[in-house]
């Protein structure tokens, strides 16, 4: 089967002051693929996931994301498409505390102007993907550390994005939680289709991964 070329990224440079983070970062990921980024600590991991999920600007080269060149869009069309087409999963959750798991969930989709009966239903189908149905209409405080990483995964997929991008997901999680939050991209990837670059300092997840990119010296080490 012909696999569909989702991101590509061209020569992506990146310095802070005089710090020389990314030298030239070429990467292709295509549909359904799951990417995990190494390193050691420092080498710009954060950095080049922040740039490829258009949080942060490449001092030079090229990212075209779903056909978009996304130097070509302004700021407020950028922040529509980073909305619609990308998700994000950090270390830590950043739920928002007042809010039940449900509404966390359904948030970016809020956001996106969207609340009506199709959306709520795929939050409750998510939420059953994610086997965190009966935590539903509990708050952040209320859960533990896995299921809390679990919501921040449905939020993240709420508004069906073409890709992920996940810094460091497990890094916060005991190893029954990560092995549980890595089958579940997996999962996801085998159910929904769903487009995976997650940086990690799993050992595990970083091998069982379609594709492993080490970032060493400001580039894809071969
Ligand atoms: N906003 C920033 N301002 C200045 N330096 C930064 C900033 N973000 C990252 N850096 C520096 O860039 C380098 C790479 O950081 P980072 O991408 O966070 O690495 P990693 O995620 O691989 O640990 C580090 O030397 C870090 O101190
Ligand atoms: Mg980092």
């Amino acid at each position: 089967m012909a696999m569909k070329s989702l991101l590509q990224a061209q020569n992506l440079v990146k310095s802070y002051g005089e710090v020389k983070v990314l030298k030239g970062i070429n990467l292709d990921v295509e549909e359904k693929e799951i990417i995990s980024i190494v390193g050691a600590s420092g080498a710009g991991k954060s950095t080049l996931l922040h740039i490829l999920g258009t949080l942060e600007k490449a001092d030079a080269g090229s990212l075209s994301i779903n056909s978009r060149q996304i130097s070509s869009l302004d700021k407020k069309k950028l922040a529509l498409f980073r909305n619609s087409a990308i998700g994000f999963v950090f270390q830590f959750h950043n739920l928002l505390p007042e809010f039940t798991s449900y509404e966390n969930v359904l948030m970016p989709a809020l956001i996106g102007g969207k609340d009506d009966k199709e959306t709520k239903a795929y939050v409750d189908e998510l939420l059953s993907i994610l086997s965190i149905s009966e935590r539903k209409n509990h708050k952040p405080s209320q859960l533990s550390g896995g299921e809390q990483q679990r919501i921040a995964v449905a939020r993240a997929l709420v508004n069906k994005p073409k890709i992920v991008f996940a810094d460091e997901p497990s890094g916060n999680l005991d190893s029954k939680n990560a092995e549980e939050l890595h089958n579940l991209f997996f999962k996801l990837r085998d159910e929904l289709g769903q487009t995976f670059v997650i940086v990690t300092h799993n050992d595990h997840l970083a091998e069982i991964a379609d594709r492993k990119i080490t970032i060493q010296d400001g580039v894809i080490a071969s």
